[in-house]
């Protein structure tokens, strides 16, 4: 059977996700410690009651709209888009697949401004294509010349720009993005992370038949689990979307969870100003501290820059009282660490396990 295997599949290595409070609690001996996740970006406060009201009454015994009329109804008010222009998924992750899906080809490069998202690069070696970096500048922007020079070299039909990007937190501005779809190739900008900056660049659908724009309810809304996101795009690529896309790729329960979402998103927008808050005094402590460079995010996380290897030493350190950050396999991160905004009383606690390990050391 090995042997029937793709080439390209064989090769693939698989994808880090984050490791569930089980695996964590045995792999670290917590025993019955409070497991506190900052790394995955998760929103600490989770998502709004009335999800919960409105699905405890609900019976699931029905497919779900194939057509996503009534959720795309509601996304066209939330964006101000037309309903053409917008098809949902089961997260960004499904639509950057589907995306792959569409354009991408075996052979095919996509330059991918690393560090960011892992998914773009992993999902085109999974279809056999080939991954060129075009590095990030120190501030984390785009290095645009060489960007344009490696899109027009191997003649790249895809490019992903996270913004703001993970796991820099920095956003890419317009004329960056201008710039970029003027190539020709598509720009996909994903914006997962744009209800904590309110920056986006959906103001350019309507010029660029190029720009493919990704958003989702993960990070937000609070529900991650339920798994769902969406795309806008010309009509042209949501009909692509349409003919691929598995008939029932969103289902009922997250579909009626962003709904209730969009009717009553007051709560989460309170939480997100509570979350920016907690960023920016994070931030402030993190820089006084002469080991540690952290760097300004509009996102709902801090990417740190440890000292002497120390990033290692304090993920051990914090994990041993049951708080888990990201760190990186990838040898450019390797003295990062990613830290996702918790609730205050989680910030203190990790507050004082840094302030802690460096006042010893
Ligand atoms: C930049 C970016 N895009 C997409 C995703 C995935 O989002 P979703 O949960 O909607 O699949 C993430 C998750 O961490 C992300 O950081």
């Amino acid at each position: 059977m090995d042997n029937f295997v793709n080439d390209h599949i064989e090769k693939l290595k698989n994808y880090e996700p984050v490791e569930s409070d089980d695996t964590l609690r045995s792999k670290y001996s917590l025993g019955d410690k409070e497991i506190i996740r900052l790394n995955a970006n998760e929103n600490p406060y989770g998502s709004i009651k009335e999800i919960n009201d409105k699905l405890s009454n609900f019976s699931f015994h029905n497919y779900p709209d194939s057509n996503q009329a009534k959720l795309r109804k509601f996304l066209s008010k939330y964006t101000g888009l037309p309903s053409e222009n917008i098809v949902a998924g089961s997260g960004a992750d499904e639509m950057i697949e589907l995306i792959f899906k569409i354009y991408g080809k075996k052979e095919d490069v996509l330059i991918d401004a690393q560090p960011t998202f892992g998914m773009y690069s992993f999902l085109a070696t999974s279809m056999g294509m080939k991954v060129i970096n075009s590095p990030r500048k120190e501030d984390w922007s785009i290095d645009l010349l060489k960007t344009v020079d490696l899109i027009n070299e191997h003649d790249s039909k895809l490019l992903f720009i996270a913004s703001p990007n993970n796991p820099t937190g920095n956003v890419a501005n317009e004329n960056e993005i201008i710039n970029l779809l003027e190539t020709g190739t598509i720009v996909i900008v994903d914006e997962t992370y744009y209800e904590f900056c309110s920056k986006s660049c959906s103001n350019l659908l309507n010029s660029f038949e190029n720009l493919i724009i990704l958003r989702s309810f993960s990070k937000w809304a609070g529900i991650a689990g339920l798994r769902i996101g969406y795309m806008m795009a010309s009509k042209n690529v949501i009909s692509n979307i349409f003919k691929i896309k598995q008939p029932y790729n969103v289902n009922l329960a997250a579909e009626i969870a962003a709904i209730t979402t969009l009717e009553n998103s007051d709560k989460l927008i309170e939480n997100i100003q509570i979350i920016n808050n907690e960023k920016e005094d994070f931030f402030s402590f993190l820089s006084k501290l002469t080991n540690i460079t952290p760097f300004l995010s509009e996102a709902n996380f801090i990417l740190c820059k440890f000292k002497n290897n120390d990033s290692e030493i304090v993920f051990n350190k914090l994990a041993k009282e049951g708080i888990f950050v990201r760190k990186f396999s990838d040898g450019n991160l390797k003295n990062y660490l990613r830290i996702s905004i918790g609730k205050p009383e989680q910030m203190k606690k990790i507050k004082k396990v840094i302030k802690t390990y460096y006042e010893k050391s």
